[in-house]
């Protein structure tokens, strides 16, 4: 089992590139099953998400060709509809080939994701939105055995709650459902808008008419494609979040600042300095770190992706902060790590109280979730002498090449097996 060792306190200074957004990336694939014709995405990230759902899109039929972070999909001889439990456990997101395989086929056989570290995660908006669509299911030994007999028809949706993968399962299928579909209350996350003009660019007809509401008008079927994927937002939002932390000066490149617009307000309210260029934002970290109380929300509140890695930062405040997790029901799965290493956090239901002026002490930790190991990462830096960081291979599915890019910028790590 490979682990990372950091090496404290470092100060990072310097550029680092953000790659191409791993949650873009897996819907993006996931709706290339309605494809029939030549795809060829770009700026995919060199993540082991990505490899997942490659795997998972391979098992159901699809020839993939993928290199230097270019992939091409040829699906002439893709007629599988049975997605694995062995492949979706380890990716929840595995769950979005179910509306392209209902929209092309009519019927699919896909595994329940399955709970994590960070909640039960269920799929039920889903499927009753699915069932909106014209779509019956059942769920039986922890497979959603769905058929949609007459095809899938257009219908006025109203999501009872906003969820990502939801909003993007129902685009996909209603892409290629009869007639017109209205979605209302969606989930608005830029990974979803990079989804609509991923379907655009192949010929589909999506459009934003409110919002939070959507108007998609069936097509038939759809053209060859070349379309380069998002940036990470949230690796841009982590790396910013090390730049405050170590008090460092960061170019965060390859971005686009508009859509990062909460994280980059949330960072100057705690005492950042940063200066916004065309593709680029520039962090100069403060050694004076304001407290804060937040709560994350759907886009564009504050992201729930990078509540971890913030609650390292605001350890490091002048005061209390108070921090509402609001999307999730167990994402503080790093607090009893960050406590182990010094911190002051105390949870009550979905609300933790951060005591600042934490110095972190070096540890051994393990990590539980993607974005709770990172976090352990980041305090880790600000730590005097050797951490060492357990169970890395959460971290390897969302972040590429983390330590080669933190090392570029000054931060002593290195992966040991
Ligand atoms: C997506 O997960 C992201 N994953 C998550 O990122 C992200 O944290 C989340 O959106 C929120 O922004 C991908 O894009 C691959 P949701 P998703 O449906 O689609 C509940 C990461 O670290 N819910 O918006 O699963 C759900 O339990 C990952 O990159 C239902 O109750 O999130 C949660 O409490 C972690 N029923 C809330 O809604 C459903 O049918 C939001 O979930 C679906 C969701």
């Amino acid at each position: 089992m490979q682990k990372l060792e950091v090496f404290g306190a470092s100060q990072l200074k310097g550029q680092i590139k953000i790659s191409g957004s791993k949650n873009a990336s897996l819907p993006i694939l996931a709706a290339t099953l309605l494809s029939n014709k030549k795809i060829l995405l770009r700026n995919l990230p060199l993540v082991r998400d990505i490899e997942t759902m490659k795997n998972l899109l391979e098992s159901l039929g699809s020839k993939i060709k993928y290199k230097n972070k270019e992939l091409i999909i040829d699906n002439t001889r893709q007629t599988k509809k049975f997605a694995s439990y062995s492949l979706v456990k380890t990716m929840r997101a595995g769950i979005l080939v179910l509306g392209p395989l209902l929209a092309k086929f009519g019927s699919a056989k896909v595994s329940l994701p399955g709970g994590c570290a960070i909640g039960t995660r269920p799929v039920d908006i889903h499927l009753k939105a699915l069932a909106r669509l014209g779509v019956k299911y059942k769920i039986l030994e922890g497979y959603v055995h769905a058929t949609a007999p007459i095809g899938l028809k257009g219908a006025k949706i109203k999501f009872p709650k906003i969820s990502v993968g939801a909003t993007e399962n129902l685009i996909i299928a209603a892409s290629f459902a009869k007639g017109i579909t209205i979605l209302s209350n969606c989930a608005i996350e830029p990974e979803i808008k990079d989804l609509v003009n991923f379907l655009n660019s192949m010929g589909c007809n999506i459009k934003w008419t409110a919002k939070r509401t959507i108007k998609i008008i069936g097509v038939k079927e759809v053209t060859e494609t070349n379309y380069s994927v998002m940036f990470d937002r949230i690796e841009a939002g982590t790396y910013l979040i090390a730049g405050a932390l170590t008090a460092g000066n960061l170019r965060i490149q390859n971005i686009i600042p508009s859509i990062i617009q909460t994280e980059i307000d949330t960072l100057r309210k705690i005492g950042a300095k940063i200066i916004i260029k065309k593709n680029e934002v520039q962090i100069i970290g403060n050694k004076k770190i304001k407290n804060l109380n937040i709560k994350t929300a759907p886009y564009p509140g504050f992201p729930t992706d990078l509540q971890a890695q913030l609650m390292v930062l605001l350890c490091k405040a002048n005061k209390k902060s108070l921090i509402k997790e609001d999307i999730f029901e167990n994402r503080f799965m790093h607090v009893a790590e960050l406590n182990r290493m010094g911190a002051k956090i105390s949870i009550k239901g979905n609300l933790a109280t951060v005591e600042g002026s934490t110095n972190f002490a070096s540890a051994e930790l393990m990590a539980t979730d993607l974005r709770a190991s990172v976090s352990l990462i980041l305090a880790a830096l600000t730590a005097k002498g050797k951490s060492v960081i357990n169970r890395i291979y959460h971290l390897d599915r969302g972040y590429e090449n983390i330590e080669k890019k933190l090392k570029k910028v000054g931060a002593k790590i290195r992966r040991v097996n």
